[in-house]
């Protein structure tokens, strides 16, 4: 099965995500976890994207591209995936078309996540990010059990860069420019489904699994 997430940034996409592929044993696949992996390995690849995740900016398509077409090629990819954060530009939606029509291969669903933009900022502000492993929490929707260390690794936590106030603004405007007309592009294919992201987490999986099928 092969899975689209869309939605604005803090819309829960990474947290359906991750339960989606615990559920039906597909990989998550996040551009924007592989480009902060890379900032913090420090590699040719991450230094080049942190001067735009900084600003709230997208990283150009031929990077981003490179690097998901090469994630495809893992072993894990062979029964599918879900994507968290790509496609993000019309661009990067006909590549990935591309790319899946010459193997015969479709998209199955694109989720859109919709939370209005006034619950956004509050959650972004609240959300923060395991430094060891990555998992995330919001300290008032899902906290930890310790406060500011992380349930899975112990690792401390921390609020990510580009979740300041004025950088969620232009991931906003970012995003409504760039990003929401592959709602449209998806629903032409058919395989849009929408999903209510202001209930809480475990409602808005039950909403994705109704969709998705057992
Ligand atoms: P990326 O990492 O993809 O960020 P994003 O799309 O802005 O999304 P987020 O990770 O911020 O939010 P999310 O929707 O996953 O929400 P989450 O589940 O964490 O991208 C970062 C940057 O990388 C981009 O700005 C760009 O520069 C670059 N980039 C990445 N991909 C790219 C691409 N394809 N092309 C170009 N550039 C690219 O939830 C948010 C918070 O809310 C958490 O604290 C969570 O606990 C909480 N929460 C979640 N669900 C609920 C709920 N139902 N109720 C209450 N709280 C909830
Ligand atoms: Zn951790």
């Amino acid at each position: 099965m092969k899975i689209i997430m869309l939605g604005a940034p803090g819309a829960g996409k990474g947290t359906q995500a991750k339960k989606i592929a615990a559920e039906y044993k597909i990989p998550h696949i996040s551009t924007g976890d592989i480009f902060r992996a890379n900032i913090k390995n420090n590699t040719e690849l991450g230094q080049k994207a942190k001067a735009y995740m900084d600003k709230g900016e997208l990283v150009p398509d031929e990077l981003t591209l490179d690097l998901i077409m090469d994630r495809f090629k893992q072993p894990d990819c062979e029964n599918g995936y879900v994507l968290d954060g790509f496609p993000r530009t019309i661009p990067q939606a006909e590549a990935l078309d591309a790319a899946l029509t010459a193997k015969g291969e479709a998209v199955d669903f694109a989720i859109n996540v919709e939370v209005p933009d006034e619950n956004i900022i509050n959650r972004m502000s609240g959300r923060r990010a395991c430094v060891g492993c990555g998992a995330t929490y919001h300290i008032k929707y899902n906290p930890t059990k310790v406060e500011g260390i992380c349930d899975v690794c112990g690792e401390k936590l921390i609020l990510r860069d580009d979740d300041k106030p004025e950088t969620v603004k232009n991931r906003l405007s970012v995003y409504h420019e760039q990003t929401q007309p592959l709602i449209d592009f998806y629903a032409k294919k058919n395989v849009l489904a929408e999903v209510d992201g202001t209930k809480d987490m475990e409602e808005v999986f039950e909403d994705i699994v109704k969709i998705l099928g057992k």
